[in-house]
């Protein structure tokens, strides 16, 4: 069926109308037909359909019938990153999160039980105290994105999308650690912390800004102890802890932009509010993470890792604006316009720079995919690609 804005700009006045008229006819019989199929298949045999239990409601229904092919291509891919986001919380939960009479701690099935290496704990109790709880609500959070995502495209007749093929990559061999294939590696990573900056700053990578420095050069780096000689010397213990904490905001305020930038694409009203609402989590635990890593720029903790001689420095009476670190609210900054007044928001919100490929190449360069081949980046940059895709239809 022609959209309405298929019909050329020339055709006359009068032809248009009358095609538009049957237009909306066509459509609202389909609705209707597909209602009638849903309202059947919830009182005659739901029960066979996977998730159907989404369809109980007239309000379910009616959304289900508007799950265009852009919106399922965004779920996809998010459904994607929150399989990869749950893989890396869940390595971070077994060693420094906590548990509860030596069980997880976290509401969504498959969370594990945490906290399993002390010295990483400590460390990470040094930049705050409840740092371990922190970390296994984060991890329970990802693990119900990814949970709630894929359920919901499998109750709308769309296929959910699985990763387990690609849990290969090793895991570290410190006292705590399950082992486990893992479909990410934080044993090597490349943190970028320019997002500090950026947070700071007036400008706007989307609106002119070229880009941002970093705050310090985190190269070939773990995030976690990769073996028991690490949890031995408190200095390099400390720097991981540390490196792990620039790295949960990494990862945050990737979600949030990821997820403020594919909500402008989503078409059916309850995908929006999925975006939009999941994407309000990831704002949030983006913020908090910001708040904690002020600590890890600042004595004790500022240490010099012994290995790879990653020196974190002490920022905590440092008063330049893009380095002082209790300034962890958004500056307001360029936005759609210059000719309209700086305001505080969450950037860069474009595709070009935090859509669906830009998140595959930003998880790319921070080398947490190291060790996977070639295959699992053609899987994960197809997802991608179609999620940039989608336009917003309605
Ligand atoms: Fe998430
Ligand atoms: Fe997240």
């Amino acid at each position: 069926m022609p959209s309405s804005n298929q019909f050329s700009a020339t055709e006359p006045a009068e032809l248009s109308t009358v095609a538009a008229e049957d237009d909306v006819q066509a459509h609202w019989n389909r609705v209707i037909k597909r209602r009638s199929f849903l309202k059947g298949m919830t009182i005659a045999g739901a029960a066979a359909v996977p998730g159907s239990a989404l369809f109980a409601s007239g309000a379910a229904a009616s959304d289900s019938a508007r799950l265009t092919d852009g919106d399922a291509a965004i779920l996809r891919f998010l459904a994607a990153a929150e399989l990869i986001e749950s893989d890396l919380w869940e390595q971070y939960t077994e060693l420094g999160g906590v548990s509860v009479n030596g069980k997880s701690d976290g509401e969504s099935p498959g969370v594990p039980a945490g906290g399993g290496n002390a010295p990483y704990v400590a460390a990470l109790t040094s930049i705050d105290g409840d740092m371990p709880q922190y970390i296994t609500d984060n991890t329970d959070d990802e693990f119900s994105h990814a949970a709630f995502l894929n359920a919901y495209l499998e109750a709308h007749g769309r296929r959910k999308v699985d990763l387990d093929e690609f849990r290969n990559l090793p895991s570290s061999t410190a006292t705590g650690a399950r082992n486990k294939g893992r479909l990410t590696n934080l044993m090597n990573l490349n943190v970028d912390t320019s997002w500090y900056t950026r947070y700071r700053s007036t400008a706007n990578v989307d609106f002119g800004a070229s880009s941002f420095a970093q705050l310090l050069t985190i190269k070939h780096q773990p995030a976690i102890p990769t073996n028991k000689a690490d949890e031995q010397n408190s200095a390099r213990i400390q720097a991981i802890a540390n490196t792990a904490a620039f790295h949960f905001a990494f990862i945050e305020q990737g979600g949030s932009s990821l997820y403020t930038t594919l909500l402008q694409q989503a078409s059916s009203v309850e995908v929006l509010r999925i975006v939009a609402s999941i994407g309000g989590t990831e704002v949030d635990h983006f913020s908090l993470w910001h708040d904690k890593v002020s600590t890890a720029v600042a004595p004790p903790n500022n240490v010099t890792d012994p290995v790879t001689h990653l020196a974190f420095p002490d920022l905590s009476s440092n008063t330049d604006e893009l380095k002082q670190t209790n300034l962890i609210l958004p500056e307001p900054c360029t936005f759609i316009s210059p000719a309209l007044p700086k305001v505080s928001v969450i950037r860069p919100s474009s595709t070009a720079n935090s859509g669906a490929v830009a998140a595959v190449n930003a998880f790319t360069d921070d080398n947490l995919f190291d060790g996977q081949p070639p295959s699992f980046f053609r899987k994960l940059m197809e997802l991608a690609e179609a999620a940039d895709a989608a336009r917003r239809d309605v």
